[in-house]
């Protein structure tokens, strides 16, 4: 199915999606993070405009959009932007002045998804504000300082946030702050022993132990339930539910982040907390709830809120933040996204795993609903990240309008979270152009030493020295201003001298 047989939403504001006659394109090094690099470096993709699943260059060739689970419930919505355009053509702002918005509808549906404690929402523009609210509501509430972060996480692009953030300070060669401390991520692909995740475990309890040895207080644990930005890992639930426990007897709060798998996206459950039966104390959504249009929340209970005093005035729900929320959820209810997310997610993964036999490059498929994760690897049996091989893929497939992006630490897993109108077909016609790029690549890989057979990839642009937000020279390539994608390969050998990595094998 293409974007004319959904109708296609751009029409009505064709006027702004074409390309100016004075339109010059950023250059590309200004423009895009290391994930989307590979898609323009070699025949840099100019795209003009969007539509639900689907990406137009100027030539208006179609791409499959396989990666922007910002847009949630698809590129340019019409019921969206007409929310949104209709709310902006008669909202006044105003300084000072208390204006009687009507009512605000948002809060009150998003809390019909939620368990009945957390009744109290608290507005921002980004998910990095909000983690750095939700912080701030920890330290206050519970006059500890000490935070407990999993390894390779990352909540936001603010310097609050980026002490929370491994994937950020490892990559950039930041001092692990003291206060910042790091459990191991519970990877069942490579700890696939009988007892990984009980070493999981004690390897948490060991770094909360620690902590109260210290005299230190834990203010609060962040963590994406399921965790999407080191590579899709699903964790068990006794692992997180353990957590959980520890940080409550230890008197902190336990922060859910869910700016990425939220709002449907697993398929089963509307939040993926709810999957793994655990209550947080504090919920944290972004990007999706605004599918795209800058929205965020801090999701709590009154009595935490309420540590604010009269700040809580301040993040109140704007009546654009109403109208784009309520529409989101409106889309996502009419069009039963939900339950598409599940069957559209199990099939594409039952596909991916036909093709993961037939070929060595692939070590593992994962996920749930529409967040799956391909890992790529020089062969199954020493499961090494073969960071060319998939770069060489996600290259590769641009060349069949199929956007891919490779991400995780190692940047060799293929993370697949389109918008959540992807259909099955688009599942079928991702996995033959997928079946089609890797029978192209060379057989019976098993070593990185070999490289000679991928076709040779664009290089990144030459490292300059920056100054980082914590104030710390560091040698960083041009256009990592997203926070994003930080976890550079190369930097590897330099990593931060504080910082212990956590793998699994460091935990026998
Ligand atoms: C898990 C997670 N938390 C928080 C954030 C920060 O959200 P924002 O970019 O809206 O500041 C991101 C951004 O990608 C994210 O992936």
């Amino acid at each position: 199915m293409t974007s004319a047989d959904l109708g296609d939403p751009c029409t009505s504001t064709m006027q702004m999606c074409k390309p100016q006659k004075t339109h010059k394109m950023a250059p590309v090094s200004r423009c895009s993070g290391k994930s989307f690099r590979l898609n323009q470096e070699q025949r840099p993709l100019k795209i003009v405009r969007a539509s639900y699943q689907y990406l137009y260059d100027n030539a208006n060739a179609e791409y499959l959009d396989c990666v922007n689970s910002v847009s949630h419930v698809g590129h340019c919505h019409p019921v969206v932007v007409k929310a949104a355009s209709a709310t902006m053509e008669c909202n006044i702002t105003t300084q000072g002045w208390d204006i009687d918005y009507g009512d605000i509808r948002y809060p009150v549906k998003l809390r019909q998804t939620l368990p009945d404690y957390l009744d109290t929402f608290l507005f921002c523009n980004s998910g990095s504000e909000a983690v750095d609210l939700s912080l701030q509501l920890c330290q206050l509430y519970t006059r500890g300082t000490d935070v407990v972060v999993i390894d390779n996480a990352f909540h936001g692009s603010i310097d609050s946030v980026h002490h929370l953030s491994p994937k950020v300070f490892k990559a950039n060669n930041i001092s692990k702050a003291d206060w910042v401390h790091i459990v191991a991520m519970p990877d069942l692909y490579r700890g696939q022993d009988p007892g990984a995740v009980d070493k999981y475990i004690s390897d948490a309890r060991e770094v909360v132990q620690n902590i109260r040895h210290t005299g230190k207080k834990i203010a609060c644990f962040i963590a994406e339930p399921m965790l999407t930005v080191p590579g899709i890992i699903i964790p068990p639930s006794t692992w997180v539910q353990e957590i959980y426990k520890m940080v409550h007897e230890a008197g902190g709060l336990c922060i859910a982040d869910e700016v990425q798998a939220g709002l449907g996206r697993i398929g089963s459950h509307f939040w993926s907390f709810q999957a793994l039966d655990v209550n947080p104390d504090i919920l944290i959504i972004g990007k999706t709830i605004g599918n795209g249009y800058p929205m965020a929340s801090v999701v709590t209970s009154r009595e935490i809120a309420a540590v604010l005093g009269d700040r809580i005035k301040e993040y109140k729900c704007s009546p654009l933040m109403d109208a784009v929320g309520c529409a989101v959820l409106e889309v996502l209810e009419k069009e039963h996204l939900m339950a598409a997310a599940a069957s559209v997610g199990s099939f594409l993964q039952d596909q991916l795993k036909t093709l993961q036999h037939q070929h060595e490059y692939i070590g593992d498929v994962r996920g749930k609903g529409l967040m799956v994760a391909l890992e790529i690897v020089w062969s199954k049996e020493s499961k090494k990240p073969a960071q060319e091989v998939a770069e060489q893929i996600v290259h590769r497939m641009k060349d069949e309008y199929v956007i891919l992006a490779n991400e995780g630490c190692n940047r060799n897993i293929l993370m697949l979270m389109p918008p959540m109108c992807f259909t099955k077909d688009n599942a079928i016609s991702l996995v033959q152009r997928l079946e089609k790029v890797l029978s192209e690549l060379p057989k019976h890989r098993h070593s990185q030493d070999d490289t000679a057979h991928l076709s040779p990839m664009p290089q990144a642009s030459q490292s300059t020295v920056c100054e980082g937000r914590l104030g710390i020279i560091q040698p960083q390539e041009e256009e990592d201003d997203d926070g994003e994608d930080d976890s550079s390969s190369s930097n590897k050998d330099t990593m931060d001298l504080e910082y212990t990595q956590h793998s699994y094998q460091d935990l026998d």
